[in-house]
């Protein structure tokens, strides 16, 4: 017979040690899946991907304050804990934490309760997202080593749509030795081919058909890269045909798919990543060239 457990929701992080101390005693897998929240079917990948090769699947669901900006959108940011759940609950998992931002900072993080932070190496983060949100790793990688020190996972799941964000992170993870696996999934899309994002919930079906400009400039450059076109002024050129008033290009780029370093040539280990607003909403998408 099938028992199915029913989801915890913990708001401590005393509560969430004492599952994973008797979780750890009998021996069982743990997954970490870190989210804000406002859950979606990218998630629902990395929930399924860690309810797989785990025996529990721990979910965060916490809008860190430290990574947004201070023009960014942490007060607007979707909040749908109740959905969340119950999502999280048909995935398989067995936890949703979900701490109060003084259950994480204390009275904040320019008071006496918090002083300590994570920061990634400048040549990951002063370019790409990182150039226009200036300290958005830092708090990032502060959050997410929190959470592991809490939840001490086997795995821990990340999407491929935050690339930039995951290869940071197995950076800290390596540099400061975490014992933890860190899995890659793939980006999830809209059959439009528009990848799914929290963020997309701002857009109108307009907007939302301006939005698919992302994922057609990164077809259309890989294209031309299967093509024989490796220069990247001249894939970065092939862009513009497609952008129009509606668009507000960020960035384009091409860096090594490991390190993030910048390409001179494209080649099998480039990926493409761009970034632009559509209706003021910021999107971001990325592919591998190969
Ligand atoms: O990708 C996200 O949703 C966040 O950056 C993360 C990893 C949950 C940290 O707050």
């Amino acid at each position: 017979m099938l028992v199915t457990e029913k989801i915890k929701l913990l708001n401590t992080i005393s509560e969430v040690r004492e599952n994973i101390k008797e979780w750890k005693a009998q021996g069982l897998k743990i997954g970490l899946v870190p989210t804000m929240g406002a859950l979606h079917a990218g998630h629902a990948s990395l929930i399924k991907k860690a309810a797989e090769s785990c025996d529990k699947v721990v979910v965060s669901v916490f809008v860190n304050p430290i990574q947004f900006g201070p023009s960014e959108d942490l007060d607007k940011y979707p909040r749908t804990l109740d959905a969340d759940l119950k999502l999280c609950e048909e995935l398989g998992a067995s936890l949703v934490f979900a701490p109060t931002p003084t259950e994480m900072y204390g009275s904040g993080v320019h008071s006496n309760d918090f002083f300590t932070y994570v920061t990634p190496p400048f040549f990951m983060v002063n370019k790409l997202c990182g150039k226009s949100r200036v300290g958005h790793f830092d708090g990032v990688c502060t959050v997410v080593l929190k959470l592991m020190n809490i939840v001490q996972p086997d795995k821990a799941f990340f999407g491929q749509k935050d690339i930039q964000q995951k290869i940071i992170i197995s950076k800290m993870v390596e540099d400061l030795n975490i014992p933890v696996e860190i899995i890659c999934c793939p980006i999830v899309r809209e059959e439009s081919g528009l990848a799914l994002s929290s963020r997309n919930k701002y857009l109108s079906e307009e907007g939302k058909k301006n939005a698919l400009v992302l994922s057609k400039i990164l077809q259309n450059v890989k294209s031309c890269y299967h093509k024989g076109i490796t220069d990247i002024n001249a894939l970065k050129e092939t862009a513009f045909e497609f952008l129009n008033e509606n668009h507000e290009l960020e960035y384009l780029e091409f860096v090594d798919k490991e390190t993030l370093e910048d390409k001179k040539n494209v080649d099998d280990n480039t990926m493409a990543l761009i970034a632009l607003r559509v209706e003021g909403v910021r999107l971001i998408d990325n592919c591998y060239m190969n």
